[in-house]
């Protein structure tokens, strides 16, 4: 067990689960190809000061942020829908009385900022990415391609003013220096403006044992008491929040200016939840590395038992996520010998660490696999839609989250 200093009090942050050794969640392998994978520790904890839950080890964000990162957000109906619902309520609410400026930090292909763009609403997208930042530029948006930080939020405002609105969907979970970047935020919004963002919910990752959540890419774990508790030391207020369906679970943040926005009752409920529900600290939520380990356990021997009766498997969606659980599990082409991934720059490459070779969708239909392995287990709904043909031929579904199943 290890401990680090925590990104946001500088307290100490308590490890409480560890998947050792884990390759970068996104770094897909040319087949054939010669280089070494990097590899960290990947181990969380939380803070026994603030309860921010954090990685014990972080990697450089040029490692994993870089002109080829593969990650599409326009890569699945119900998302595309999501960011469109969120901008035409920024539209509709934020952004009627005036010339307002919407800056969104990870904007990556574009898939909300486009719609604000069609608006004609003043905008700027940060996207350290530059293969998806091509894509956001392609469909009309202004995009600077560099990692946001308090430079940039300087930057942005001596040229281009205040901003209504800043916007982040799963982003500032993946930037270490949060924190930090709370200052750039607070000094670029206008008077009265707000920072929304939006990622992965800890107490529902602990809720549904869904450990793959935990990778590389995600350095905080956040809840509504840590993300409150964070924002005051940093002259801003959580002001409002929201459950969200998306990515398996997550919460919406809404944060202003101390005192500039009326704080909603949602905000006290949530934290009472949490209060209530939610493990304590460090010593408490070691309970969960024994369900990661449980979910580990029937997941490989659902494989292993369908593997010696002969079924032909496949995994659906060469998701991040999908890293932590084939490494943690050990499950390599043996057990799964193809997933199937409608990301073009995914396809023909191996999954990092595991090294399970990634097929274009009409492979699905061509190989016909007796049981998928639902790596896009938050797709589900859509997924499993568009795939009636498959179940309706006998092909079953493996889910693992919140237990292993297969239907
Ligand atoms: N907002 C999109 C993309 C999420 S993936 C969605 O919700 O689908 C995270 C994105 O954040 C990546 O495209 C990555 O390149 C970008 N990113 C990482 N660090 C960043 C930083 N410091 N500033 C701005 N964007 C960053
Ligand atoms: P997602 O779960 O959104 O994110 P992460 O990589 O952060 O875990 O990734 C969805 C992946 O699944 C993406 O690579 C695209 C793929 N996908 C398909 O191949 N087919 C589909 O129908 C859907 C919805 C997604
Ligand atoms: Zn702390």
């Amino acid at each position: 067990m290890t401990t680090s200093e925590c990104r946001v009090c500088a307290g100490t942050v308590v490890e409480f689960c560890d998947f050792g050794k884990q390759p970068l969640s996104n770094a897909f392998v040319r087949p054939g190809a010669p280089d070494e994978e990097y590899t960290f520790r990947l181990a969380v904890g939380a803070c026994a000061a603030c309860s921010m839950v954090q990685l014990l080890e972080e990697v450089p964000p040029e490692r994993m942020f870089h002109a080829g990162y593969p990650y599409l957000s326009s890569g699945s109906a119900g998302m595309r829908r999501h960011f469109r619902d969120f901008a035409e309520h920024l539209l509709a609410v934020e952004l009627l009385a005036d010339e307002g400026l919407v800056v969104e930090l990870g904007c990556n292909d574009g898939v909300m900022l486009h719609r604000i763009a069609e608006a004609g609403v003043r905008h700027l997208g940060v996207e350290p990415s530059r293969d998806v930042a091509e894509r956001a530029r392609a469909r009309g948006i202004d995009v600077w391609t560099e990692f946001f930080d308090t430079d940039l939020a300087a930057r942005i405002r001596a040229e281009r003013g205040p901003a209504k609105v800043i916007y982040a969907a799963n982003t500032l979970c993946h930037i270490p220096s949060a924190p930090a970047i709370l200052d750039g935020v607070r000094d670029l919004l206008a008077p009265g403006g707000i920072f929304v963002f939006e990622d992965p919910y800890f107490a529902d990752i602990v809720a549904q044992t869904s450990y793959d959540q935990i990778y590389d890419e995600h350095f905080f774990y956040f809840t509504a008491t840590s993300v409150a508790r964070m924002a005051e030391r940093h002259g801003l207020e959580l002001v409002d929040v929201e459950h969200l369906d998306v990515h398996g679970g997550e919460l919406r943040y809404t944060l202003a200016r101390t005192g500039e926005r009326p704080i909603a009752s949602a905000v006290g409920e949530v934290r009472a939840a949490e209060n209530r529900t939610l493990p304590a600290g460090p010593d408490e939520l070691r309970s969960f590395q024994a369900a990661v380990d449980t979910s580990r356990r029937e997941l490989v021997g659902t494989l292993r038992t369908l593997h010696s009766r002969g079924a032909r498997i496949a995994g659906y969606g060469a998701t991040a996520k999908s890293s932590t659980v084939l490494n943690y599990c050990e499950i390599g082409p043996a057990l799964v010998p193809f997933i199937t991934d409608s990301t073009p720059s995914k396809q023909g490459r191996l999954t990092p660490g595991s090294h399970i070779p990634v097929c274009p969708p009409s492979q699905f239909a061509a190989r016909a696999p007796d049981h998928t392995l639902l790596l896009a287990w938050n797709h589900a709904d859509e997924i499993v839609a568009n795939e009636r043909a498959y179940r309706a031929a006998g092909g079953r579904w493996i889910r693992y989250v919140p237990r292993v199943r297969v239907s």
